[in-house]
């Protein structure tokens, strides 16, 4: 295929779509103070879904897929997806509520303390997934959850790129070790590009980005990048060759709000390997755009 038309594919990111309540305070409220926040409203969220408004802002045809509430009160969020130009045309609907993160943002920090409520959502199932025409695609990013099914429709893109007519038609696959309670060991060696937070990180054992790149390198699969990002000190990066970068992180004149942070590196980093810079760029694109993010409220006008 020519480079025009890998270009023309979408980038599909498979997860959370869940609705946030920002509110937004002077500062931290005490246990059982009545405080009044400076403002409050209501933005899409989860991980996929944040990480695909971010992509589609910066230019990539992103499609997003994961399962949503059909409930009136859920139609804001996927609005909100579609008016980031997301595409949403293969989500699977379920007669649930949806899963909803009260959000408490101290604009003195710039801090997101978050309290997320499932409420017995379904999950996006293998079956649902092997619904898909695989040849859309370019770049296929599971969210770090769900992680039985998660590895059941990896299988199903491993049997597609086994079988595909030239190298230029492989589907990209990355994921990202991020909570500690989804157990990801049997994700981690059938991913091309590895994401892992701090607080995975740490539940490892490891004390920085760099330790933490270096020790999981020697745990995925030949060829796979990983990244690394740690809040304010910045993000690490190694190739599959083990070669190994850092770059801090931009600070904004004032952070403001640090909620989906990681989302945002995550979405950039990918947009700079679509369109092929290296590894060292797109690791300085993740933090400049995570960084702008974080002197912000929310994710418009990323760039
Ligand atoms: P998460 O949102 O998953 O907790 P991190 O806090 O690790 O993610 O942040 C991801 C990236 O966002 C970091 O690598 C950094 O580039 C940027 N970032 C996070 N916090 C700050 C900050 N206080 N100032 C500037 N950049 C930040
Ligand atoms: C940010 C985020 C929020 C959501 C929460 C779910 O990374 O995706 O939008 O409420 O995490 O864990």
């Amino acid at each position: 295929m020519s480079a025009t038309g890998k270009q023309r594919k979408r980038v599909l990111m498979v997860g959370l779509l869940c609705q946030d309540i920002l509110n937004l305070v002077h500062h931290y409220p005490a246990e059982d103070e009545d405080v009044r926040c400076v403002d409050q409203f209501w933005q899409k969220g989860g991980n996929a879904a944040n990480s695909a408004c971010v992509l589609s802002s910066l230019g990539e045809s992103t499609e997003y897929l994961g399962a949503v509430s059909s409930r009136a009160e859920a139609s804001s969020a996927l609005q909100e997806l579609r008016d980031f130009s997301v595409l949403t045309e293969h989500v699977v609907y379920s007669d649930c509520p949806i899963p909803t993160s009260c959000v408490i943002i101290n604009m003195q920090t710039g801090s997101r303390t978050i309290v997320h409520g499932h409420r017995n959502m379904a999950e996006l199932t293998a079956e649902d997934f092997s619904n898909l025409d695989l040849h859309q695609y370019k770049w296929i990013h599971f969210e770090g959850r769900n992680t039985a099914e998660v590895c059941k429709m990896m299988g199903i893109v491993e049997e597609y790129n086994n079988n595909v007519a030239t190298p230029d038609d492989v589907i990209i696959l990355s994921t990202e070790c991020e909570k500690p309670k989804y157990k990801m060991g049997h994700l981690i060696p059938k991913v091309d590009v590895l994401f892992v937070s701090k607080e995975y990180a740490e539940s490892c054992g490891f004390c920085n980005a760099e330790e933490t790149v270096t020790k999981l390198l020697q745990r995925v699969k030949k060829g796979c990048t990983v990244l690394c990002a740690w809040g304010d000190q910045g993000a690490d990066g190694i190739t599959s060759g083990g070669t190994h970068y850092h770059c801090q992180a931009f600070a904004p004149e004032k952070v403001v709000d640090t909620l989906g942070a990681g989302d945002t590196f995550n979405a950039s980093v990918i947009w700079g390997l679509c369109r092929g810079t290296g590894l060292e760029e797109a690791l300085r694109l993740g933090c400049r755009i995570a960084g702008q993010k974080c002197g912000q409220v929310g994710y418009k006008n990323l760039h």
